[in-house]
């Protein structure tokens, strides 16, 4: 496994190579990144290359936000990666990547980028479709892996490579979680031993309201502010706990595919999590 940390460099390791798997991420890597280089190396096969890339892009994090203290674990990370089967860590410096300020941005449209996430955090979206168009620009890849924890970000980055025509096939990859179900996340290593059990609060909450929808109740309003109120009394400060449509994340209707999604504060670490309706 290689690792570069320059636009040339990477540009010469690729050339070589027509069939590109790419997931792109901020490192501190655990299993649920580790199972999208696996997926990448299953779409593109033995001969094709399969690269990761690590970088924390402060565009995507809000002033408040915790970019500086956001864990950097480059050594342990390459180790992962080759042992999951990378071929290429691309792994750039900030002035790398950002020589003079980034001032051509990618803006996605606010009725998919300005709710749910982007409501609570203005420009995240923004941040990562600028990082992630830049970079699919430098890997050129054939195929792009992300995972489906962060639902609305690979909503909004399908519909970006779309509306682009960028020629990059982009594939979701399941949620990968704890045994007792604590979808994995880099924040979590923010979290105590009884916040990491506290933490399941999360998705058994979206699970009832998921429940409740599937008994038949149609008031959402009253059900999302149960929801809400629930973990309130336990503690949280949630941003938001909700049943949406799969395909555009508008409000859930009768007789098509639905997703739960919530994001809360507990202590000071933001989780969030969501739940396809089967
Ligand atoms: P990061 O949070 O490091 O996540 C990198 C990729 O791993 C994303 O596609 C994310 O959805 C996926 N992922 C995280 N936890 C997962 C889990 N438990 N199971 C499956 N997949 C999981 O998301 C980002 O970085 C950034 O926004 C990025 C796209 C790299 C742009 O900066």
């Amino acid at each position: 496994m290689q690792v570069i940390h320059t636009i040339p460099e990477l540009r010469d390791a690729l050339a070589i190579h027509r069939q590109r798997g790419f997931v792109p991420t901020m490192g501190n890597l655990h299993e649920g990144h580790l199972a999208l280089v696996k997926q990448a190396r299953e779409l593109v096969g033995p001969a094709g290359a399969v690269i990761a890339s690590i970088f924390v892009n402060r565009l995507q994090f809000a002033p408040h936000e915790d970019f500086d203290t956001y864990p950097r674990t480059l050594a342990r990370d390459c180790e992962q990666l080759e042992g999951a089967g990378c071929d290429i860590v691309f792994a750039p410096s900030e002035t790398e990547l950002y020589p003079e300020p980034q001032s051509f941005k990618v803006v996605p449209p606010p009725a998919l980028a300005d709710i749910l996430e982007g409501h609570f955090r203005p420009g995240f979206f923004t941040g990562v479709c600028t990082v992630v168009h830049k970079l699919f620009n430098i890997v050129q890849p054939t195929v792009a892996v992300f995972g489906k924890k962060d639902y609305q970000q690979l909503m909004v980055l399908r519909r970006m490579t779309a509306q682009m025509a960028l020629p990059v096939a982009v594939h979701g990859g399941e949620t990968r979680r704890s045994d007792e179900g604590l979808a994995l996340s880099s924040r979590n290593g923010y979290l105590s031993a009884p916040e990491k059990i506290e933490a399941l609060r999360l998705s058994r909450t979206l699970k009832g309201l998921i429940a409740r929808w599937q008994s038949g109740e149609r008031d959402l309003d009253a059900m999302e502010a149960d929801a809400l109120q629930s973990l309130r009394d336990a503690g949280w400060a949630p941003d938001y706990l909700t049943l949406r449509r799969q395909h555009d994340l508008g409000p859930a209707v009768d007789g098509q595919p639905l997703v739960a999604l919530g994001a809360a504060r507990l202590g000071s670490t933001r989780l969030i999590d969501n739940l396809e309706v089967s």
